[in-house]
This record gives structure tokens, sequence and C-alpha cells, in this order.
């Protein structure tokens, strides 16, 4: 058991609420978490959530910290799958959530929305580059990825798709797919239309290879390889991607689920490449925590869907549930009003440099605040996943060997708390 007395230290902006240092007062897992898994396990597919010896349920979030049901205090410096990118309960999006939830929870999102969802396809509009101002709202990362599938097979009429080995764009089946790793696709072999080739990521020769074969609609690429090991695209990749889609008549997809909506430095990724995708998906960070995801799409492109007949060729129930629009509608503002793009790009160069200096510059990718340590191997990965997990850090391994230890932090945290993190997980994993 370990106890540390709380440092309070403020994040940036308005709105912002104090990050804390881990604060345990029990072993961990605790024994109200140990528990609850007992109770989970009488009820949930065990296929979903990991029995592990770490397991703690969690009760509460504030700021950058999680608190779990045992009272102990983490610091999550992985912003939940990327997802929470303002922290917890952000007092902004906590009343965004609350103010439309008394006013409207649900509206009838293709035949009659709410307000807020013209609000929030015209704010998508504004901050997107190039003119991606056509979107669909979804609920999932996996969902938006579908309905770029769609789109593509709508607008060029073929169904191949080129994608990339290490890739991961969700597990529905038309995104599984196109995702690359065995584990997800294998047991739903039988399902799948196998109308995605794979190639390696960074070899524009066999992208042009496997265009020229015929019948292919999309290149559909991830900027940097999440789930794949935080893997960048090399140098220029991008830009020769682009090239390819348009000579050979197909859409560049770009999958910015992980990557978009600031989380490195930029709204979209691809921007640093200095290329505009023709379609895009979002996700994670677009609902600031809440599920709400978007494929977005240059207009001349998305119009070829043609107008609906009343019967919406590609909706779902929840397509622009009110709460979920309020939020990524506050989302968005809060992001531009406090600068969060900037701080991505500024906090990340520096945590980027602690990284190198702690795990040697050779073992280190990503950008802004989406970055990656590479250890010798899985055993050591894991090993580092579980101890800083008993000191308080939450951190995930990523990468089809589990081998590179994963940062993606709120784009809020504060600054004392993130090296105070990073010392710890480099002295776990030199001893
Ligand atoms: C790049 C990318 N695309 C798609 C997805 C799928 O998103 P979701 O899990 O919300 O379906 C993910 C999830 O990690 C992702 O990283």
């Amino acid at each position: 058991m370990r106890a540390r007395p709380p440092e309070l230290v403020r994040c940036p902006g308005p709105g912002s609420v104090k990050t804390e240092l881990p604060d345990l007062r029990t072993e961990i897992p605790g024994p109200r978490s140990r528990a609850l898994s007992e109770r989970l396990a009488r009820v949930e597919c065990p296929e979903v959530t990991f029995q592990g010896d770490s397991m703690i349920f969690w009760e509460r979030g504030a700021a950058s910290n999680i608190f779990d049901v045992d009272g102990n205090r983490y610091v999550d410096l992985l912003a939940g799958f990327g997802a929470a990118s303002l922290g917890y309960a952000h007092p902004e999006l906590s009343e965004a959530a609350a103010r439309q939830a008394e006013t409207l929870q649900h509206a009838m999102g293709d035949v009659y929305p709410a307000r807020v969802k013209l609000e929030l396809l015209e704010a998508l509009d504004r901050i997107l580059p190039g003119d991606l101002g056509y979107a669909i709202l979804s609920q999932s990362g996996s969902d938006a990825v579908e309905s770029a599938i769609k789109t593509a097979l709508r607008v060029t009429g073929r169904a191949r798709i080129v994608a990339f080995e290490g890739g991961y764009h969700g597990l529905g089946l038309g995104a599984l797919d196109t995702t690359h790793r065995a584990f997800f696709r294998d047991p739903f072999a039988a399902r799948l239309p196998r109308t995605t080739q794979f190639v390696a990521y960074g070899d524009a020769a066999a992208v042009r290879q496997a265009l020229a074969a015929g019948e292919v609609g999309a290149i559909l690429v991830e900027p940097i390889q999440g789930r794949g090991g935080i893997r960048p695209a090399p140098e220029g990749f991008l830009a020769e991607l682009r090239a390819l889609a348009d000579e050979y008549g197909a859409l560049l997809i770009a999958d910015e689920v992980y990557t978009g909506m600031g989380r490195t430095g930029d709204w979209l990724a691809c921007s640093a490449h200095g290329v505009l995708p023709d379609l895009v998906a979002l996700g994670k960070g677009l609902g600031g925590g809440f599920p709400i995801s978007a494929l977005a799409g240059r207009a001349e492109l998305m119009k070829q869907w043609g107008a609906s007949s009343g019967e919406a060729l590609h909706t779902s129930t929840h397509l622009g549930n009110p709460v979920m629009c309020a939020v990524a509608l506050r989302t968005l503002e809060i992001i531009e009003r406090d600068q969060l793009l900037e701080r991505a790009r500024g906090l990340g160069s520096e945590l980027r440099q602690r990284l190198e200096h702690a795990f040697g510059p050779e073992c280190v990718r990503g950008s802004g605040l989406m970055l990656g340590a590479e250890l010798p191997d899985a055993a050591r990965a894991e090993r580092v996943v579980t101890e800083a997990l008993r000191e308080g850090w939450i951190v995930l391994c990523e990468g089809e060997r589990g081998c590179v230890l994963a940062l993606t932090p709120p784009l809020v945290i504060a600054e004392k708390v993130l090296w105070s993190g990073v010392d710890t997980l480099a002295r776990i994993a030199r001893t």
C-alpha cells in the first residue's frame, strides 16, 4: 500500500480543473474492484473484459485523474484510449451534456433532427481543411470507417480497398475487413468479403502495384498507426498516396479516428504532411469521451450519395444524438478557445524529448500528444503497464508484438504530473 501527499497542479485555460499525482490507499486492485470483477464475470461475455489480476473498476474522473471504487487516485496517461482529450468531468462538457439532456435527449436524426446536429456539422465544416465539409455522423470509430467504405463504393463503383499491414480501423464486419491483425480477423474470416489488399505501411511501390491490378476504390490509411504501435507514416508517404489515388481514380481515406481532433497538434494529422484526403474518419476525441464519430468528405463526393428518398440509405437510430452533438460542439469550442492544438504541439515536443532521454531516441516515435516508446519485448512492456498501475499510472501497450508503450494523455494534462509519469515509467522500465 502506498500513500503520497497530493500535489495540486492546475491545467491551463479557463474552466479547467486540477490534476493531482496518484494517491493509492489500498493494494491494487483493491477489495472492491476484486469483488466487482467476480460479479462482472457472472454477467458479461467473458471475452470482453480482461479478467487479469490488475482489473480496477473506475468510479469517477476529474481532469486527468481517475478514482477507482476503492478510493485510489490514478493519472490516466492515455485519455481513455485517446478519447477523453479534455480529461474527465470537464465542467463545461458536463454542463453541456446536462443542459442538452434536460432539453432534448434524443431526436430523429435523419428525419427530424435536433438543431444542435446542424451546429456540430457547421463547426466541423469550419474547422476541417479544404472542402471536407459534408459529413455523416455516427457513434463509433468503426461506424465512421463503415461510412467511408460505403462512400467509396458509392462514388467509384469499385469494391476493393488498399489498406496497410499493422492498420486498425475497427471491428464492425465492414471495418474489420480493413483491419489487418489476424487476431481480430481470423475468427470471423468466413464472414469477411476479403476485398481489402494489405500492403506494407510506407511502401508506395506496393500500393501502385495494387492499384494497377484494378478495381480499387480507395486507399485507407492512418497518418500514424495507433493500435499498430504508434507508427507514423514515413516522410512523404501520405503525399505519395494522394498522388497515386489521383492517378488511379481512387479515393484517399484518412482514418483519423485516433490522430484527429487535436491529438497530434492539428485538427487533422494529414495537415502536417500537406495532404488533403477525400474522406476522413473521426471519432475518439471528437466527443471528448462521449460516443460520437463522423465521416467527413469532400462535398463533390458526398453529394454522389444522392438525396434521401425519405428512407435514408445509411443511418442509425441514434445518428446525430443531441447530447453527443452538444458535447462534441463544446469540445471543439474548448479546443479552439484554450489553444489546445498549440498545447498538443508544444507539450508533445517536450514530452518527446523527455521520452527520448528516458528510453533512447531510437525507441520513441509519434507526434504531438500521441507518442510511443518501444521496449525490447512484450514481457517488459507488460511489466511496465502492470507496475505503473500499481503506482497509480494508467498506460497500455500497443503494436502487434505488444511492446510499444503508448502515451496519449489528455490535451489538458498538467505538465508536472506528466513529467512525473515519464520518470516513473522510465524507472520501472530500467529495473
Ligand atoms: C485508427 C482507428 N480507427 C478506428 C478505430 C475504431 O474505433 P472504435 O473503437 O470507436 O470503433 C480505432 C480504435 O482504436 C482506431 O484507432
